[in-house]
C-alpha cells in the first residue's frame, strides 16, 4: 500500500496501490478494466480544517500537499498556481437587486490571474508534471480543446517532460502558439474534439505512452478539488450555489469528491447551476428533456451527441459528453440544474466585465458568467443567496476573441479625425443586453 494514499476502484472496489501500479495497468483496474478509480488518503482529516484556517497564506494548491496523491514535496511542480483570490463583485449583486429584486452576495473567482498559463487548468498541470516526475516518466499525450493542452505544455515543460498535443481544428490558435514555443509537439487534429480524443488514444496505445485520462482522472480531479477549501478558507463557508460553464465538467465532479471526502468540515455542496455555450450544448439539451419529462428511469443515459459542432467558443465544445450520467446525477443530488446561454453575447459579457472590473477575461469565462445571468433569468437563485462563479481564463489564449471583444478603434490621417475620449460614453452601451436579457435567454 502505498504510503500517503491508494486508490479505489469505482466499479469493483478493487484496491490499487498508487500509481505505479496504476501506470503499470496502463491506467486501467487490473481486476476489471474500469479506468474510473477513487483516491483515498491515509492523512487524519483533521489536517484539512488546520490548513484551511491556519495563518499562513498558501503560495499554490501545494499548501493542501497532505490531500494531493504525491509522496514527496521535492518533486513539485509549481508556479503558484491554485491560491488565486475570490472577490466579490458588487456590480452583479447591483444588477440582480435592480432587475430581480434580489438581495445576492456575488463571489467570482479569479482564475485568469492564475501564474501558470492563466486558466484553472494550471492546478491539474501541476499535479500532473510532479507526479510524472515522481514515476520518472518522460513522454505523456492529452487531448485537449486548448486550455489543459496550454497547461501541460507549459508544466510538463518545465519538468523537463515531452508532450504531444491532440486539438481539434476548431481550437483557438493561440494555443498552439503557446504550446509550440515551448517545444511541445502539436497536433491539431482535422475534425471535432472527439476525433482529436480517438486520435490521440491511437497514437499512445500505438507507442505505449501515458495519456490525460479526461475529467475523472485522479491528476486532474485531485488538484482541482482544491478549490472547494479555498472557497471555504476564502470565505469562510460554502455558497448556495455554484456556477460554472462545461465541457465534460471536471470541476463538479472534482467539487463533489470533495465533498464526499470532507463534507463534515466543508459544509454542503452547493447547488450546481452548470451551463454550456448554446452551439455545443449536449448536457443542456439532455437534461431539459428529462426535466419535462419528470426525470423518468434511465433519463441519465439519454443524450444527445454532437458531431462537428460550430461553436463560437470552441474551448468548451465537447460534443459526445460521456460522462453526462455521471454529471446528470450529480446536477441532481445537488438539487441543481444544466442549461445553455447564449453564445452570441459572450462577447458583450467579457466588454462588461472589461469595462466596469477592469479585467479581460477568455470566451471560456464569458459563457461561464452568463450563467450568472441566465440563471437569474430563469429563477435559479434566490433571494438572501450567496453565489460562486467559477470563472476559469484569462484572455492570453484568446487574442482572437479580446479583438472582437475591443469596441473604440479607428483609423485616422491625422488628429482632426480623433475627437476628445469620455470613456463613461460607453456605459449605457456595455449594458444594453443585460438590461434587456429577456431576449438573449436560452429559454425556449
Ligand atoms: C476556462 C474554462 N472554463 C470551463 C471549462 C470547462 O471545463 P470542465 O468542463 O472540464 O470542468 C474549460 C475547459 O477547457 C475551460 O478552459
Ligand atoms: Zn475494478
Amino acid at each position: 500500500m502505498g504510503k500517503k494514499f491508494h486508490f479505489v476502484c469505482r466499479s469493483c472496489g478493487h484496491e490499487i496501490d498508487g500509481f505505479e501500479e496504476w501506470f503499470a495497468n496502463g491506467q486501467k483496474c487490473p481486476k476489471c478494466g474500469d479506468n474510473k478509480i477513487y483516491t483515498v488518503y491515509h492523512t487524519d482529516k483533521n489536517k484539512l480544517n488546520e490548513l484551511i484556517n491556519s495563518d499562513e497564506e498558501p503560495s499554490s494548491l501545494w499548501h493542501y500537499f497532505d490531500f494531493l496523491p504525491l509522496e514527496h514535496k521535492e518533486n513539485i511542480v509549481t508556479q503558484g498556481e491554485g491560491a488565486t483570490p475570490i472577490e466579490r463583485w458588487d456590480i452583479f449583486e447591483d444588477y440582480a437587486k435592480r432587475k430581480y429584486g434580489l438581495n445576492l452576495q456575488v463571489y467570482v473567482s479569479r482564475n485568469d490571474l492564475s501564474p501558470g498559463t492563466h486558466t484553472f487548468k494550471d492546478k491539474g498541470a501541476s499535479l500532473a508534471a510532479s507526479v510524472l516526475k515522481e514515476h520518472g516518466i518522460k513522454e505523456y499525450v492529452v487531448a485537449s480543446t486548448g486550455n489543459t493542452a496550454t497547461a501541460f505544455a507549459y508544466y510538463l515543460a518545465k519538468a523537463g517532460i515531452s508532450l504531444t498535443v491532440f486539438m481539434p481544428e476548431d481550437a483557438l490558435d493561440e494555443n498552439a502558439a503557446h504550446i509550440g514555443a515551448l517545444g511541445q509537439k502539436v497536433c491539431i487534429v482535422r475534425g471535432d474534439y472527439g476525433k482529436a480524443k480517438r486520435v490521440a488514444r491511437e497514437y499512445a496505445q500505438k507507442h505505449g505512452i501515458l495519456i490525460s485520462g479526461g475529467n475523472l482522472d485522479p491528476l486532474r480531479l485531485e488538484a482541482k478539488k482544491t478549490q472547494a477549501f479555498e472557497i471555504k478558507r476564502q470565505l469562510g463557508r460554502m455558497p448556495d450555489v455554484y456556477i460554472q460553464a462545461i465541457s465534460g465538467g471536471t470541476s463538479p465532479f472534482a467539487m463533489e469528491k470533495a465533498f464526499h471526502d470532507f463534507g463534515d468540515i466543508l459544509g454542503k455542496m452547493p447547488r450546481m447551476l452548470l451551463c454550456q455555450g448554446d452551439k455545443c450544448a449536449p448536457q443542456a439539451e439532455a437534461w431539459e428533456k428529462a426535466k419535462a419529462a419528470g426525470f423518468p428511469e434511465g433519463w441519465e443515459n439519454d443524450y444527445p451527441v454532437y458531431e462537428n459542432p460550430k461553436a463560437i467558443v470552441p474551448t468548451l465544445a465537447t460534443g459526445k459528453p460521456v460522462l453526462y450520467p455521471f454529471m446528470a446525477r450529480l446536477v441532481k443530488r445537488s438539487d441543481g440544474e444544466i442549461f445553455a446561454v447564449r453564445e452570441e453575447i459572450a462577447v458583450d459579457i467579457a466588454r462588461l466585465v472589461a469595462y466596469e472590473k477592469v479585467i479581460r477575461i477568455g470566451p471560456a469565462s464569458a459563457v461561464g458568467l452568463l450563467g450568472f445571468f441566465e440563471a437569474l433569468h430563469r429563477g435559479y437563485i434566490h433571494d438572501g443567496e450567496t453565489v460562486y462563479i467559477n470563472m476559469g481564463e484569462g484572455y492570453e489564449r484568446a487574442y482572437s476573441f479580446l479583438r472582437d471583444v475591443a469596441y473604440t478603434m479607428q483609423y485616422i490621417l491625422g488628429s482632426e479625425e480623433c475627437p476628445r475620449h469620455d470613456r463613461s460614453s460607453y456605459k449605457p452601451k456595455i449594458w444594453e443586453v443585460f438590461d434587456n436579457y429577456e431576449k438573449y435567454s436560452t429559454l425556449p
